[in-house]
């Protein structure tokens, strides 16, 4: 029997009605098909990464990179320009990419426990998002319908988070309505929740065949760690691109946009006083989940290997280009013209574009240059100082300078990023 591509297709697609839990079993199955075949290889250690059953000599590098399927993880934490980001993969047109489909797990897991429940619960709730991040990367949507409220009809719903940040979702033929302003190069969050009709998940799974590649962003899995199953899975082929960004840029970013949970921040930066209520544990624990994931990826193990890379949202932001270009190389696809004219459009304001009707909360049409420094004109001294405190391994581990005085913060020649080069773990 011929040890091909198409056998590993056949075989990954008929292991998706396996359970989860039989992955072992599933991965000591694969071996056994090949040895028929010459040029195959037997059975990898185990520790070494697991990609396919043939060895992958068999095949030129080239040719197996336009034929696998990529399923990229996109692991942020609110606030750490992962909107941006995730527009570098959602405008690729071989990548469906899906904003938060967590956010459907965690209202349905919160509003059917008590707090004391959802404590106990952060197994259970960490194994649902990793079931439900497989299940969309084999495309079947139809997992993520039993999150959904109001429960879809039909496989019908008005409810998908955030559609329009997909442009799959927004773009024929799961949406036949906007093909004018897709034309007219209008993002979609402009014109897609008035023109498209209830999203069919039908059809948005028989798009999400149609391309080559899944990509998903997420805010909610705390580390880098809880997604060990994942990237040992058979079935996958899991690229976790890692966002970190500075945590005082994240808390300034926090207290604009969600303004009445960070209600005591603000009348501390107004004040200069700070209130005896302000809440430290929640930039306390992103910066403790930010390093652990950041530690785990430095030390690089077997499970790891090929399957991570840490970026900072700050060298993205002042080198979108060189940066992407980075990213599409980790993630073996090519750079498609249309995340170019993207970039060009969105990372320079003097640049026309429409970007003047893109702007709410999530907007990411910006100078992304000046973006990613304002916060030091934003955030009283005392703060920073507070953040720095709370976060100092975090920063030095990621390279970011504390602020001395008053004037280190806001003199902007003055880089309070340090230059540093992270690699994919190999
Ligand atoms: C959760 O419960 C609240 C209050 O009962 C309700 O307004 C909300 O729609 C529910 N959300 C979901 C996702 O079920
Ligand atoms: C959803 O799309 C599928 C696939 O095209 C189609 O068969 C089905 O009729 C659609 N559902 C509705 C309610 O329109
Ligand atoms: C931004 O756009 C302006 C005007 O189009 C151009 O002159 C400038 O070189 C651009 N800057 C960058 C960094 O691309
Ligand atoms: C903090 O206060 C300054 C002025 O006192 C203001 O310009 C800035 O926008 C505030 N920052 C935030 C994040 O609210
Ligand atoms: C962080 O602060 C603690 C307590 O002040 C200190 O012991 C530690 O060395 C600092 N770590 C770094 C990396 O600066
Ligand atoms: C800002 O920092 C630069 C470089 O350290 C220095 O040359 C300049 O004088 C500073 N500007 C102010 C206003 O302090």
């Amino acid at each position: 029997m011929e040890c091909s591509w198409k056998m590993v297709l056949l075989l990954v697609c008929a292991s998706l009605g396996v359970q989860y839990t039989a992955i072992r079993s599933l991965r000591d199955s694969f071996p056994a098909s090949c040895q028929g075949s010459s040029t195959c290889q037997t059975r990898q250690p185990k520790e070494s990464r697991w990609r396919s059953p043939c060895d992958e000599s068999l095949f030129p590098v080239e040719t197996t990179t336009s034929l696998t399927r990529r399923h990229i993880l996109l692991f942020a934490t609110t606030r750490s320009g992962s909107s941006f980001t995730g527009q570098l993969l959602n405008q690729h047109p071989g990548i469906f990419y899906v904003f938060e489909p967590l956010y459907h797990v965690q209202q349905a897991f919160t509003n059917s426990s008590s707090r004391l429940q959802r404590t106990l619960d952060r197994r259970a709730l960490l194994g649902a998002y990793r079931d439900l991040l497989l299940n969309l990367y084999t495309c079947d949507l139809s997992f993520l319908e039993n999150y959904i409220r109001p429960e879809p009809q039909d496989h019908l719903t008005g409810s998908f988070f955030r559609r329009s940040s997909s442009h799959a979702l927004c773009s024929p033929p799961v949406c036949q309505e906007g093909s004018e302003e897709t034309l007219e190069g209008q993002p979609d969050e402009t014109w897609c929740p008035k023109k498209c009709r209830a999203l069919n998940l039908t059809l948005a799974s028989l798009a999400c065949q149609e391309r080559g590649h899944v990509a998903i962003k997420t805010v909610r899995i705390p580390e880098v760690g809880d997604l060990r199953t994942l990237t040992e899975d058979p079935r996958l082929d899991l690229k976790i691109i890692h966002l970190v960004r500075d945590p005082r840029a994240i808390l300034s970013s926090r207290m604009t946009a969600f303004a009445d949970q960070f209600r005591a921040w603000r009348i501390w930066n107004a004040t200069g006083r700070q209130p005896r209520y302000v809440d430290l544990t929640q930039i306390t624990r992103t910066c403790r989940d930010m390093e652990e994931s950041t530690e785990t990826g430095l030390q690089r193990p077997a499970w790891l290997r090929g399957h991570y890379l840490l970026v900072r949202y700050e060298d993205l932001a002042l080198n979108p280009e060189k940066k992407t270009r980075e990213i599409y190389q980790f993630l073996g696809l090519d750079l498609d013209h249309r995340v170019l004219t993207w970039i060009a459009q969105n990372t320079n304001v003097s640049t026309p574009s429409s970007s003047s009707e893109w702007n709410y909360k999530y907007s990411t049409a910006r100078d992304s240059r000046a973006t990613a420094e304002s916060w030091r004109h934003h955030l009283g001294f005392d703060i920073v100082r507070t953040v720095q405190n709370l976060c100092n391994s975090t920063l030095s581990l990621l390279g970011y300078r504390p602020a001395q005085s008053v004037n280190d913060l806001r003199n902007l020649s003055k880089s309070l990023v340090e230059p540093r080069g992270f690699h994919p773990v190999r």
